[in-house]
């Protein structure tokens, strides 16, 4: 290629590629399969591997790769980073819009018009742009000053290396926002920590912070982080009049801006109002401690100031964390994927926000013994991050002697098997390799979504198939007969041929997930795919010296001993043999160069009805492959609708929202026109 259009083509997929994580991580509606994203993305690391000369610093491919630093080094903020005085009542607020009233010199009666956002429980960050490229990242640290933190927020896709150029950008700015962790990510995440014998997190704050302040910024990487703005700083004039003008300017420059928020005149309404906002936040994808309400207008902003580190324009308004007090009837063993023998506390159900309580989980035998507690013991519970239950403290002086303390049993509740406590870890296991616990969980994992995605194979089912002695490990799912699950409890004829059609569909799926799923210790989905893409094959993984594990990115010496040790097991050597044996096979679907068809490209298809030419998930997975996306259901986000014979619902409702029908006749002639 000559060296001008290499040129043009690394600028062409830097722009392409900064579209489309905008579209994923800010705006949530991707328009292109992971895949395609995947292969632009590798086109672009080899050209710049190429032409070093063309990787500018704001390239997609800058995020992750930097060495461990030492130390962070300190960052003076341009303008301090301030807090925010806290109201705890309707009247703490009411005194707040009179002071404000007072200050800007208005009559009681006047209506300041407020912007009500959410405060989001994360950690404050603080980005400086230059000609709206990110030139560095900070974290608050007393307000003056904070620390360096560039190389880890640089792994946050949220956050762009480079602001689209929109009219009133400002040349230097420095942006305020918070950088967080959604709360399935810390179910996720805690779930890792937990099953690796490693101290949990509070809550995602706690999760979000020590992600941050990473030395090496590869861990950082790992723990898919989010990040939502709302301050823009600048010496230059703004080109807003109000907050909301400031909130829509850093949305035109693609940064996720604080939302959903509220405009209100002036506080008459806000009771019902909060009451409204503590019952939204709990359908929000991530934690908030409260609402900040915040003059509006840019100007007033101006003339009120701030005072002893806080702006008198802003308040925090603090939900109530609910707390909830109880009874622990039991605490009982509970065996996980990896065996690890978890205490469980069984409580008397409450009512916590919403939902009922009845069980939380006790980490392991180390925080048993530091909470000091015992079944029958009177406890206080709470929501840590207002999701995963927690005992926050025992109510000694409740006790009337009867409790009685747990004790870490020796035998496997599930199986009978051994139950021990390795050197150095905090975590019990079972020891033996065919505990149906352990194979349950085994299978659980290996049907989730992100591994082999086996459509309505869940653990009710699941259950069913290891109690009647049917899967005695995973090759067994892919020797399932028809009428085998047509028998099971709650399953039918129908159910029972999406089951089979579901558990073939899964039998290709692209190597990175088929590692993840086979569950090895310490090998969670990031390092899965990096295993995958070091190595290319599973054969080439099964036979890699420790030493050759160690050389990936993200593997340590530790990981890398984990999976050699997985490899060398007699057991999975054999399992892989079967599971190629029943045709279980890496596709190369997310490697191999697609075949982009525009017809498809970035468009939603529903397939329903019986095609001939394909099954259904094999269409689906075709129009992956073209660089669409497939879907189950049909909505306004559909399309296309290829409807078959015996089409019914989706075929009414794709007519109903006026989405576009095709025959598979139709489809077919499509695609392979190429148009
Ligand atoms: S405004 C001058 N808005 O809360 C304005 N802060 O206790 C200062 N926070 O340090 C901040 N969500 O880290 C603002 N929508 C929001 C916020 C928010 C979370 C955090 C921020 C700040 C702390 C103040």
């Amino acid at each position: 290629m000559a060296s001008e259009s290499e040129r043009e083509r690394v600028q062409q997929l830097q722009s392409e590629l900064r579209e489309h994580a905008y579209r994923y991580y800010v705006l949530d509606e991707p328009t292109i399969s992971d895949a395609e994203y995947d292969r632009l993305f590798r086109e672009l690391q080899e050209l710049e591997a190429r032409r070093p000369d063309l990787r500018t610093p704001d390239s997609p491919t800058q995020r992750v790769g930097a060495t461990p630093l030492d130390a962070f080094r300190p960052a003076p903020h341009r303008f301090p980073m301030l807090s925010l005085q806290n109201a705890f009542s309707l009247d703490e607020l009411r005194d707040f819009d009179e002071r404000v009233k007072r200050n800007l010199g208005l009559e009681p009666e006047a209506v300041v018009e407020y912007i009500v956002e959410y405060k989001i429980d994360g950690l404050g960050i603080s980005l400086t742009y230059t000609d709206g490229v990110l030139e560095r990242g900070a974290t608050r640290g007393d307000g003056q000053t904070g620390e360096d933190v560039t190389q880890n927020l640089k792994t946050i896709r949220a956050i762009p290396l480079r602001l689209a150029e929109v009219e009133g950008r400002p040349s230097a700015c420095e942006i305020r926002g918070e950088a967080f962790i959604t709360k399935d990510e810390f179910v996720r995440i805690s779930q890792g920590r937990e099953e690796r014998g490693e101290s949990p997190f509070a809550n995602p704050r706690n999760a979000a912070a020590g992600s941050i302040r990473q030395l090496d910024s590869s861990i950082t990487a790992q723990r898919r982080l989010q990040a939502i703005f709302y301050d823009l700083r600048t010496d230059e004039p703004p080109p807003f009049e109000t907050q909301a003008g400031l909130l829509e300017l850093l949305s035109e420059m693609r940064l996720r801006p604080s939302a959903p928020y509220r405009v209100v005149a002036g506080m008459a309404e806000v009771d019902a109002l909060l009451e409204h906002l503590d019952r939204e936040r709990h359908s929000l994808p991530y934690d908030v401690d409260g609402l900040v309400f915040k003059v509006n207008s840019i100007e007033q902003q101006r003339r009120l100031g701030t005072i002893s580190r806080s702006p008198r324009w802003a308040i925090a308004f603090k939900f109530q964390a609910e707390r909830g007090e109880t009874t622990v009837n039991d605490i009982i063993a509970s065996v996980g994927r990896t065996g690890a023998v978890t205490p469980v506390a069984i409580m008397e159900p409450v009512l916590l926000d919403g939902t009922t309580v009845s069980r939380a989980s006790l980490h392991n035998m180390d925080e048993v013994e530091r909470k000091g507690v015992r079944i029958g013991d009177r406890v206080v519970i709470q929501k840590a991050g207002d999701i995963i239950p927690e005992v926050i403290e025992v109510l000694a002086d409740r006790r009337t002697g009867e409790e009685r303390p747990f004790i870490m049993p020796t035998e496997c509740p599930a199986c009978g098997g051994e139950v021990a406590r390795e050197e150095g870890e905090v975590v019990y296991r079972c020891q033996s390799p065919t505990c149906r616990a352990k194979l349950e969980g085994s299978l659980e994992h290996w049907a989730s979504r992100g591994c082999m995605d086996i459509d309505g194979l869940g653990p009710a089912i699941i259950k069913q198939l290891v109690e009647q002695g049917l899967v005695r490990g995973i090759p067994d799912l892919y020797r399932l007969q028809h009428g085998q699950l047509a028998a099971l409890e709650r399953m039918g004829d129908k159910s029972a041929s999406n089951l089979l059609a579901a558990v073939e569909a899964s039998k290709r799926r692209p190597l990175g997930r088929i590692v993840y799923a086979l569950g090895i210790r310490h090998v969670g989905a990031t390092v899965a795919a990096a295993l995958a893409e070091h190595f290319g094959s599973l054969e080439r993984l099964a036979e890699a010296t420790t030493e050759e594990l160690a050389l990936v990115r993200v593997v340590g010496p530790v990981v890398a001993q984990t999976v050699r040790r997985y490899f060398d097991d007699e057991a999975v050597r054999a399992m892989l043999d079967e599971l190629r044996a029943v045709g279980v096979e890496a596709s190369t679907a997310e490697s191999a160069p697609v075949e982009r068809r525009p017809f498809v490209v970035g468009k939603t298809f529903v397939f329903t009805g019986a095609l001939e030419t394909w099954t259904r998930p094999e269409a689906e997975a075709l129009v992956q492959r073209l660089g669409g996306r497939a879907s189950s259901s049909v909505s306004g986000k559909t399309d296309y609708v290829v409807a078959g014979p015996g089409a019914g619902s989706k075929l009414e409702k794709a007519t109903r929202l006026g989405v576009k029908v095709l025959t598979e006749e139709e489809f077919r002639a499509a695609i392979e026109g190429g148009a």
